[in-house]
């Protein structure tokens, strides 16, 4: 395994887990088995975030698009996420790890909305890792959402049509308190994003990997933040630009 340099650690990794079903398909099982073992993929990867002292972790779990799935694989995924929810929540506390819902409310399960919101109010005071959920959670949703709150603000002369920049937008999103990610991992060697965080992901570093993801732990997870860090992140500028202001830092 290769050294990384905890200096060059990505502040926020965000997670598109996917391949569960065909993971479970390859063992001859059913998909519900494939999400199961996924669950420990989860915690392999938020115990290494937390080891590394990275500090923010986002995971989609279920997409807007999700819902057209066998009504039995949906139910399968609501309950494992009830389940989840509160087997982790002691280890969460432990770890010091707050917890944050992303998307939409509505629509889930009573049941599983109550445990959720049990364990975002749990952990609300804890700031070692935010490991935010996005669950009922569409890019375009969200978007399509800021703008209808911002456009309320503006009917209650809160703000201007002209006031608004990318930061102000930024503050009507699901993410408003999260900076945004600087790396993106996609399990099972999809290249799409999947309606997530389309806004968010304007500048982050793409990591595809044909892992599928109840095979992606912690060794996989070390692989792709080192790969992250051969990166340069230039944002725009030229590559001695971004050389010359890293000479002029060290100085
Ligand atoms: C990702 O695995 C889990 C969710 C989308 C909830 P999939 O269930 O999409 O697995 P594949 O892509 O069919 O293998
Ligand atoms: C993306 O996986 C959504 C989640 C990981 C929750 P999908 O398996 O639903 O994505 P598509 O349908 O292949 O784009
Ligand atoms: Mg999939």
């Amino acid at each position: 395994m290769h050294e990384l340099d905890p200096q060059k650690l990505p502040r926020h990794v965000a997670i598109i887990m996917d391949g569960n079903g065909r993971w479970a398909r390859a063992r001859m099982r059913n998909r519900v088995f494939g999400h199961d073992e996924g669950a420990r993929s989860v915690r392999d990867v938020v115990r290494t975030c937390r080891e590394l002292e990275i500090s923010y972790l986002t995971l989609y779990a279920f997409s807007k698009e999700n819902w057209q799935r066998p009504e039995a694989e949906v139910k399968a995924l609501w309950n494992l996420l009830k389940r989840f929810l509160r087997s982790e929540l002691p280890e969460l506390v432990e770890k010091e790890v707050r917890l944050l819902h992303l998307g939409d409310t509505e629509d889930i399960p009573h049941d599983v909305r109550r445990e959720f919101q049990a364990a975002v109010d749990q952990t609300a005071g804890l700031d070692k890792l935010v490991l935010s959920l996005a669950v009922n959670y569409g890019g375009r949703q969200e978007i399509a959402r800021a703008a209808a709150l911002f456009a309320k603000d503006v009917a209650a002369g809160l703000h201007k049509p002209e006031d608004l920049s990318p930061e102000l937008f930024s503050r009507y999103l699901f993410t408003k308190e999260l900076p945004d990610p600087d790396l993106v991992i996609r399990t099972g060697g999809e290249y799409r994003v999947s309606n997530f965080l389309l806004w968010q992901l304007a500048y982050a570093e793409l990591y595809i990997t044909e892992t599928l993801w109840p095979d992606f732990r912690r060794d996989q997870f070390l692989e792709a933040l080192y790969d992250f860090q051969k990166r340069e992140r230039r944002f725009g500028r030229t590559s001695d630009q971004v050389q010359d202001t890293k000479s002029c830092r060290a100085l």
